[in-house]
């Protein structure tokens, strides 16, 4: 069986360096009776939206199946477990705790900390409750406000429970996915819209974070972000110029406000009428300090000058090797992201919050051979090794996901666990890339 090795001396074979697995609320949970409807109900209910035509009503039955979740999430040895909190679960319509969800998490977090894993809680990966979409979601200021107190009442209802929090997982996603092209829930589009979300999305972890560092000063208190770093087709200086505007477009746009106070210079160019409403005081609430910064990387793309009148680039077609859900194997530019964030951000520590590949695993006699996710895993953790070495700070490396789940608008077609999940039975079988991953945790010294 192919295992997973770094050198003895690398900073990721010492017990500090925190390994960890990731999943979402949304992707795992089931038991849509027991909270409020969010925007990816309604977005799976939209005809041609998902591939599968599926939906969140069981996907992984975790609702139900959480205790013996955490039983596999011990039996790989990993010190930490990402999870999100579903906003519609534990904040009623008037704005109240619903004291049932809040149990439900409440009861997780208890056994993982009884079992010494380290929660690393989101507060936000992507479901928003539908009734605060059908009041403008994300496009009304007023939603960065109601997310404030949300934040303010699950983080006291949690109290000491948490390691860390997260205010947003990948603010690009809801941003520009489901506001900008609309592959994403709510499936809104323009320009403008998608700026304006982000910019909401982005006030609201500024207040979140105020919040946090209040009521929870002693959890580390970040933001996760995902960046897709952009390459030129040629060196010609249209195509680098094409880059660094995609750059800006889709990665810079939601780090730079953070550490800079700005956003970048490609803002300058947008007509008025697609530029975000920005009120006076805003960066100053935006930036507020990290204690760290979550990471997530999958691919990269390439860019050329654009070909279309008014557009800043133009995207090419992920090159090969790919995963299966289509996106180019490329772990070289996680240590290019790695160490240019860190030359052009004062950043805090790092964490790796996500990072992993969709394979067409197959089951035979119980187990699953998926030799390409353990290569992907070896050569991805090798290039954050390779950016240490460089004098990154990164602290931790989450595997996406700890199991098959809901893979967004692709539906349980795309796998991305290193655990199997039958649909039917929902029995979970430990993957050989779970089995890699446990043993290389455990030959730390
Ligand atoms: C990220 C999401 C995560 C998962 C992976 C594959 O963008 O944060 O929920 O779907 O992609």
């Amino acid at each position: 069986m192919s295992k997973i090795t770094l050198p003895p001396t690398s900073t990721m074979m010492s017990k500090s360096f925190v390994y960890g697995v990731a999943t979402a609320s949304f992707q795992i949970e089931g038991g849509i009776e027991d909270r409020l409807p969010c925007i990816w109900d309604t977005f799976c209910q939209t005809a041609g939206k998902i591939a599968d035509g599926s939906n969140g009503e069981v996907a992984c039955d975790h609702y139900n199946k959480w205790f013996e979740d955490i039983e596999l999430i011990e039996s790989i040895g990993v010190d930490a477990y990402r999870l999100s909190i579903s906003w519609p679960r534990v904040i009623d319509k008037e704005g109240q705790l619903n004291q049932a969800g809040v149990d439900f998490y409440i009861q997780i977090l208890d056994e993982l900390n009884r079992r010494n894993i380290k929660p690393f809680v989101t507060l936000y990966h992507w479901d928003l409750p539908q009734h605060i979409e059908d009041t403008g979601g994300w496009l009304n200021r007023k939603t960065a406000y109601l997310y404030a107190d949300y934040a303010d009442k699950i983080s006291k209802a949690f109290g000491d429970r948490v390691y860390s929090y997260a205010t947003f997982n990948e603010p690009f996603c809801s941003a520009f996915l489901g506001y900008e092209i609309g592959v994403h829930a709510p499936g809104k589009t323009g320009r403008q819209n998608g700026r304006q979300a982000a910019h909401h999305i982005l006030l609201a972890h500024g207040l979140g974070m105020q919040v946090l560092q209040k009521n929870s000063p002693d959890s580390k208190n970040g933001i996760v972000l995902n960046f897709t770093p952009c390459y030129p087709k040629s060196n010609s200086d249209a195509d680098l110029q094409a880059t660094d505007y995609a750059d800006q477009y889709i990665n810079q746009w939601y780090i730079k406000p953070i550490f800079d106070k700005a956003y970048p210079k490609i803002f300058d160019l947008l007509p008025e009428n697609e530029k975000p409403v920005i009120e006076a005081g805003d960066f100053d609430i935006i930036a507020q300090p990290l204690d760290y910064i979550g990471i997530n990387y999958y691919t990269r793309l390439t860019y050329s000058a654009p070909q279309v009148e008014g557009e800043f680039y133009h995207e090419h077609e992920h090159l090969y090797p790919r995963t299966d859900i289509g996106w180019e194997i490329y772990p070289q530019a996680l240590t290019d992201l790695l160490t240019s964030l860190a030359k052009r951000y004062p950043l805090p520590p790092i964490y790796i919050t996500e990072n992993g590949a969709a394979i067409a695993d197959t089951i035979e006699n119980g187990e699953v051979v998926d030799t390409d996710r353990i290569n992907y895993y070896q050569s991805h953790l090798n290039a954050v090794d390779s950016a240490i070495e460089q004098g990154v700070n990164v602290q931790g490396y989450f595997a996406w996901s700890l199991m098959d789940n809901f893979e967004w608008a692709e539906g349980y077609l795309k796998r991305f666990g290193i655990t199997y999940v039958d649909y039917q039975s929902q029995e979970r079988t430990l993957k050989h890339s779970g089995i890699a991953y446990q043993q290389l945790i455990k030959s730390r010294s």
